[in-house]
């Protein structure tokens, strides 16, 4: 299977960021990690601080792959043109948080973009991004 990841704003910075939140990782590194772990499939890989730059990702890559794992960082709580975005492609979205949201800031607990996706995974640390992919195979599989 072919999957996009999506990092939105700020997610350039794991590792240096806010490490009592997010971890001493950086995504670089754990990005190897999981491409090794799933050898069987290919991965693309896109982070950007703009929000239309990832509206014009979903819209590129949105009905020729297999699934999408979207952090949309503080876009989340604000975008409904993200939403939309989701809504207009065919490609499975899975939602992913590195921080539990609900455990963090009231303005955190809201997602414009849950009910446009498959699921949501929130609070795993850099794992949520593996479970993302573990679900949508399953997706597939059950499909
Ligand atoms: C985040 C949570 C968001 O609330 C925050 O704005 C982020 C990162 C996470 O991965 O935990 O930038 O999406």
């Amino acid at each position: 299977m072919n999957f996009l990841i999506l990092n939105g704003p700020n997610l350039n910075l794991l590792g240096a960021r806010e490490p009592g939140v997010y971890g001493h990782r950086t995504f670089d590194d754990f990005y190897a990690e999981l491409r090794n772990h799933f050898s069987n499939h290919s991965f693309l890989y896109f982070q950007s601080n703009h929000e239309g730059t990832l509206i014009d990702k979903l819209h590129e890559y949105g009905f020729q792959i297999d699934g999408i794992i979207l952090n949309a960082g503080a876009f989340t709580h604000t975008s409904i043109a993200l939403a939309d975005a989701i809504h207009a492609i065919s490609t499975p979205v899975i939602e992913v948080h590195i921080s539990n949201v609900f455990k963090r800031e009231s303005f955190r607990h809201h997602s414009y973009l849950s009910e446009a996706c498959l699921g949501s995974i929130s609070g795993f640390g850099l794992d949520s991004y593996r479970l993302a992919v573990e679900a949508l195979i399953q997706h597939k599989q059950n499909d």
